[in-house]
């Protein structure tokens, strides 16, 4: 049984058969997949060019995940330690999720509600018992609240990551503010462990940062678009910022070889240092919302 939506919201199956809501209101449209509660696409009116970014060949089927929007990374960031077999980046995304409610709020924005309980998380590789509950708010601007509830007797630990991929005019023009002074892991250099030393973050090669200890906001300026776009979050103590440039998109069957200079992610994410540890009977939530205004 799915709930009640409100005008401006249809739910409809959308590509390879999944099931997708379809948001078209007078301040944004925006599309999201039950499959990983997926959001593969929201641009404010304001926008001419989409502000999420999605790859012409990501795979929209059961099983595996969306390529562009946002994914969910959970319970694990990347590989699982000790486990080469375990879906990269957790199973959240590549599970079906419930859709709880969907309203229309005061201001004209579009409030959505899934969760996902331990029955359908059921995995080899997930044991714990948990529960999920994610909530977007779509409108002129995109919060998303990803909570983790530890209904059990025994402390749970997880990474966790809202994967966000921005649509970008030309990667190698933009950069990033919000960073200076944190500490990261590079990934494309054996995760040797640096300090952003510059204020600014430019894109120059493949570039894959998992910057720890910061709760700062980060904020993408980009000249071809004439836009910058914010990032502001809670309950985050990690960013990610991945491009992967020519050899690794090549190397990747569901990212177009050509579509790397586009996009950019900026991930807010709770991941290696940063992961959490939920007591019994306890919740986390980690937020992110994104604004874009003309620069
Ligand atoms: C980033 C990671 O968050 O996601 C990268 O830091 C990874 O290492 C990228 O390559 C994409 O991951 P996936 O599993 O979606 O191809």
């Amino acid at each position: 049984m799915h709930p009640r939506l409100p005008s401006g919201v249809v739910l409809d199956t959308g590509r390879g058969g999944l099931g997708r809501l379809a948001i078209d209101t007078d301040i944004c449209a925006a599309e999201l997949y039950l499959h990983g509660a997926h959001l593969c696409r929201w641009q404010p009116r304001s926008q001419p060019h989409p502000v999420l970014w999605m790859s012409e060949a990501s795979r929209f089927e059961s099983g595996a995940p969306i390529r562009g929007g946002v994914p969910i990374c959970f319970p694990w960031f990347g590989p699982k330690a000790g486990d080469p077999s375990a879906p990269v980046h957790g199973v959240a995304r590549i599970s079906s999720w419930n859709l709880d409610g969907v309203t229309r709020e005061a201001d004209g924005s579009v409030n959505v509600r899934l969760s996902l309980d331990s029955g359908t998380l059921a995995s080899p590789h997930v044991l714990h018992d948990l529960r999920l509950a994610y909530e977007l708010r779509l409108g002129r601007d995109l919060s998303m609240a990803f909570t983790v509830t530890n209904p059990g007797d025994a402390p749970i630990t997880f990474e966790a990551a809202l994967h966000t991929y921005l649509a970008v005019g030309d990667v190698r023009q933009v950069s990033v503010a919000g960073l200076e002074g944190a500490a990261y892991l590079d990934k494309v250099d054996g995760a040797r462990r640096k300090i952003q030393a510059d204020a600014l973050v430019t894109i120059g090669g493949e570039t894959d940062r998992l910057y720890v200890d910061t709760e700062a906001a980060v904020t993408l300026t980009d000249p071809s678009l004439g836009r910058r776009i914010r990032v502001e979050k809670t309950g985050s103590r990690s960013s990610v910022v991945w491009n992967p440039w020519v050899a690794k998109s090549k190397a990747m069957p569901d990212f177009g070889d050509d579509e790397w200079p586009g996009m950019i992610c900026l991930e807010t994410a709770n991941a290696a240092d940063n992961a959490v540890t939920v007591p019994p009977h306890a919740s986390h939530t980690m937020t992110a919302t994104i604004s874009v205004e003309a620069s």
